[in-house]
């Protein structure tokens, strides 16, 4: 009796192994979090197979920072303390939480998706983390509807899920600070199988009334261009 209590324990200790092992294997497929079965398009949520761990193990995969280089993007962004951020198409919160820590506890990181399920990760990692300066907001399609200006809007690996996106961030301008600016990080062609050409991005931001700031050079998979509004 006893033998066999002990041989269930190990089969249902192999199984919770197994199952974190398959998780992983399914975040870890080929170069990255990113890759992976097709599990989304443009103007569509990112889901990850139903899962809420695997897509924030596929988002929060440490082989990311081997190429997204997280610290040297926030301190490209040359955020001050007090600074309000949108983190447009949050997901998990890869970089909320890093913009939280560059704005300090007089600043505040709008995290903000279409799906209740990513926001509802952040919201759990902000309570268990005890960060307060990070406000998730579940958005609309068309519209992040941040509740006030901020100094600047922040996008990940998301921009390739907008729908027409100059109509998108000519809206968007008006939730932008006079000198505010919109950082987009987005794949470049041929680095994952959705991706945003530099070309598209410098067409699209100015039909919504945009001027290029910025290009940031180091991402070797991603463009990084910062656009603030056209003065005329
Ligand atoms: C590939 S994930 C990137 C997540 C995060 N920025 C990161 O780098 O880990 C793209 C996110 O954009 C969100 N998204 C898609 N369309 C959106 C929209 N119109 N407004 C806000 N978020 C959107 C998706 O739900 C998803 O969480």
């Amino acid at each position: 009796m006893m033998t066999l209590r002990k041989h269930s324990l190990s089969m249902y200790r192999s199984c919770q192994v197994g199952a974190v092992l398959l998780l992983w294997a399914l975040a870890l497929p080929g170069c990255g979090m990113f890759e992976g079965p097709p599990t989304h398009s443009v103007g569509h949520s990112y889901k990850q197979i139903g899962a809420e761990e695997g897509t924030h193990l596929r988002y929060q995969d440490p082989d990311r920072y081997t190429w997204q280089y997280p610290e040297r993007v926030i301190k490209a962004l040359k955020l001050e303390a007090g600074m309000k951020v949108a983190d447009l198409g949050s997901g998990t919160g890869y970089f909320s939480f890093r913009l939280a820590e560059a704005v300090g506890s007089s600043g505040k990181v709008y995290a903000i998706d279409i799906d209740a399920e990513m926001n509802a990760s952040i919201d759990k990692q902000a309570v268990a983390k005890q960060i307060e300066n990070v406000k998730t907001l579940l958005a609309v399609e068309h519209d992040p509807l941040i509740p006030e200006m901020v100094d600047i809007i922040f996008s990940v690996n998301a921009y390739h899920h907008l729908k027409d996106r100059a109509a998108y961030f000519r809206n968007a301008a008006r939730y932008l600070k006079p000198e505010g600016r919109v950082a987009i990080i987005d794949f470049r062609e041929g680095a994952f199988r959705h991706f945003t050409p530099r070309r598209v991005l410098l067409e699209e931001f100015k039909a919504a009334g945009y001027a290029l700031d910025k290009t940031h050079g180091f991402l070797p998979r991603q463009n990084f261009l910062v656009f603030s509004l056209a003065k005329n």
